[in-house]
């Protein structure tokens, strides 16, 4: 069911799991050749989901929105949620994770290269916090404005501080956006991104695969 264009709202998580999974199948079976997956929780559903489908993943690059600046063992890195969910069990063709390891700066400066070389990338999964923030671009924060494609995040909102983040350009640039939002305390940030005042409301194009919580109760 479609609230308003671009946005589909589903009855459930795992409604919007199982569309978002055969989002991504559709897209590798057309050739896309490079996937960009969201960090957060909100993913973890469509990563197991997608874990089950018989993709040719050997020719898969899976790069990554945002990433803390995290070794890759940590249990708040992106990477750590991916590689259990998905990358462990589908074996992409390549590989690109964000070195958040090596500190904000020169890990930006190297993914920075890396997205430059493979843009505009095929089909890129992004979570959405209850402040309306994307990858790590948070409202009002100067990362927001970064030219290049990799952008060094210090004093995030969201703990921990220090990230590293695609930059809008880079997302402005992908050929598909896909927002997987779920829980009623995304609605708020919802609404502002539907009326482009947040930064996951700043990618003209982007579908949004929401829940009903999310999409809150008429008239709120
Ligand atoms: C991160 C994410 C971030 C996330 C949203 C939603 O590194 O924190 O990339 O942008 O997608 O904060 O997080 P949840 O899915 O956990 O609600």
């Amino acid at each position: 069911m479609t609230a308003s264009p671009g946005v589909h709202v589903f009855d459930d998580p795992e409604g919007l799991a199982r569309r978002a999974a055969d989002l991504v199948a559709e897209a590798v079976r057309e050739g896309a050749r490079t996937l960009v997956l969201a960090g957060g929780s909100t993913p973890r559903r469509t990563y197991q989901l997608l874990a089950t489908e018989p993709l040719p993943w050997g020719r898969v690059t899976v790069l990554f929105g945002d990433e803390r600046c995290v070794p890759p063992d940590h249990p708040e890195s992106n990477y750590l949620t991916a590689k259990r969910e998905l990358l462990d069990r589908v074996h992409p063709g390549s590989l690109h994770r964000i070195p958040g390891e090596l500190g904000a700066e020169v890990a930006a400066a190297r993914y920075d290269a890396i997205v430059r070389d493979l843009s505009p990338l095929d089909l890129v999964l992004l979570g959405m916090g209850p402040d309306g923030h994307t990858a790590s671009l948070f409202p009002g924060h100067a990362a927001l404005h970064a030219a290049g494609y990799a952008v060094a995040v210090h004093d995030a909102p969201k703990p921990p501080p220090e990230r590293v983040s695609l930059t809008l350009g880079a997302l402005r640039e992908a050929r598909q956006v896909v927002f997987l939002v779920v829980g009623e305390d995304k609605a708020a940030a919802l609404v502002r991104a539907r009326r482009g005042e947040v930064p996951a409301g700043m990618i003209p194009g982007a579908r949004y695969l929401v829940d009903r919580a999310a999409v809150g109760r008429p008239g709120t």
